[in-house]
């Protein structure tokens, strides 16, 4: 029976953090008995509570009368004015809530659904439409794409050109390797960046946008990390500042990392009329919207003191555990300067040490011997081969104790 499903799900794994956790429970017994009990690493998800002030609005809102009722995809009026309240507040960019903004259940479902509303599918990979998507990026965006019957095209980041490249020259370069520039629908952008915790500067922002227009291609801003930073001279910006990005633009926002409301599943759609309509479009035949009382303490806590303070106070707790990682592994022999320290992010993106041959050698040796939970960095892409993330979001002790293991354990970096 397994045949009739078509050749796009035929093609893929299970998603990649859910693969590493079974792996990881599967060696539990073993590693418990060693005592070197599993601390989990990969996933990038807060480990701290949301905001109280959430619990308290969402528990508010349950009595309102039919609050149990079907919402409308779009979101709730309240919602919706909350979002362009907010984007307003935070980037000085103008909203019109009815046709620039559309509610998500969270932005991994926004994203896969705006990709399958660009793509005709085809199993012929020479008339497959492509989207271009940063390598390393986020591991959905490849396979998003692969399910929606299109292929991907890695955008090179690199330290060469501080994770900014030139758009014209990958342009170039996407010909020589045989792309039809006419095939190219879109291309992501992820700043700050899952896996290198980098953000970018507004000028790079305004070379996307006017590269997009030129090309005449819809530009993607996933922008799921933007309130999770460290310096407020690199604080990150919408794309929707850029004059004009509204022609060619859409970005993406979550509540699962600023609220540690990963469980929630939720988040917006901005940007563009006509491509959040088209959106829209297929969304209300897939889905019926949010949990009216979500939608409500959402919308309470994204213009709240309450929310920004949590915002402030998470941030700070991400910056120590980030140095606890950072010097951690300094002592362990990695060359970490300064500049190169993650501005953005929850995000720890490392070479691994030169005797290893593959990303994966390292980060399964590490599971085997130390229990330590890390991602390969080649699940985030070819450029993402010799390096590993690591996830700083687990309790300061236990980040303690990932160093104390690896350095029993002998996983200097040169040795
Ligand atoms: C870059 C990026 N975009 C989007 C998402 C999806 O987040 P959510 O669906 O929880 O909003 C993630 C989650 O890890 C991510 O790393």
């Amino acid at each position: 029976m397994n045949e009739l499903f078509n050749e796009y799900v035929k093609s893929i794994d299970t998603y990649i953090m859910f693969r590493i956790k079974q792996e990881a429970t599967k060696l539990t017994p073993e590693l418990e008995a060693k005592g070197r009990a599993p601390i989990a690493l990969a996933m990038g998800a807060p480990v701290a509570p949301p905001p109280q002030f959430v619990y308290d609005k969402l528990i508010e809102s349950l009595k309102i009368p039919q609050i149990h009722t079907y919402s409308t995809p779009k979101g709730e009026t309240f919602f919706l004015e909350a979002v362009a309240k907010r984007m307003k507040n935070r980037f000085e960019v103008e909203l019109d809530p009815q046709t620039e903004i559309f509610s998500l259940i969270g932005s991994k479902e926004g994203l896969a659904n705006f990709i399958r509303a660009l793509i005709n599918p085809t199993t012929n990979t020479d008339e497959q439409d492509v989207i271009l998507v940063p390598d390393p990026g986020y591991a959905s965006y490849t396979q998003m794409i692969k399910t929606s019957g299109g292929k991907s095209y890695g955008i090179p980041l690199t330290k060469a050109d501080n994770y900014m490249p030139d758009m014209n020259k990958i342009w170039q370069k996407m010909i020589q390797d045989g792309i039809k520039p006419e095939k190219v629908k879109a291309m992501v952008i992820n700043y700050p960046s899952n896996p290198i915790g980098v953000t970018c500067t507004k000028e790079y922002l305004k070379h996307i946008v006017d590269f997009c227009k030129e090309k005449q291609i819809w530009l993607i801003s996933d922008a799921a990390y933007c309130d999770i930073y460290f310096d407020e001279k690199q604080k990150p910006h919408s794309v929707l500042e850029i004059e004009g990005a509204k022609d060619i633009a859409v970005e993406f926002y979550s509540f699962s990392k600023p609220y540690s409301m990963t469980g929630f599943r939720i988040g917006w759609i901005c940007g563009n009329a006509d491509a959040v309509g088209a959106f829209g479009r297929l969304k209300s035949t897939i889905d019926t919207g949010l949990f009216k009382a979500l939608q409500k303490c959402a919308a309470e806590v994204l213009n709240s003191k309450e929310g920004d303070d949590y915002i402030a106070a998470a941030n700070k707790s991400f910056k120590e555990k980030q140095m606890i990682v950072i010097n951690g592994f300094r002592e362990l022999g990695w060359q970490i300067k300064d500049e190169a320290v993650p501005s953005a992010t929850f995000y720890i993106w490392l070479p691994i040490p030169p005797r290893y041959k593959t990303s994966n050698d390292f980060t399964s040796d590490v599971l085997k011997t130390s229990g330590i939970v890390l991602v390969p960095g080649n699940a985030f892409g070819t450029n993402g081969e010799g390096f590993f993330r690591l996830s700083a979001v687990a309790g300061d002790d236990q980040l303690k104790e990932t160093i104390n293991r690896l350095k029993q354990d002998g996983f200097k970096y040169d040795i």
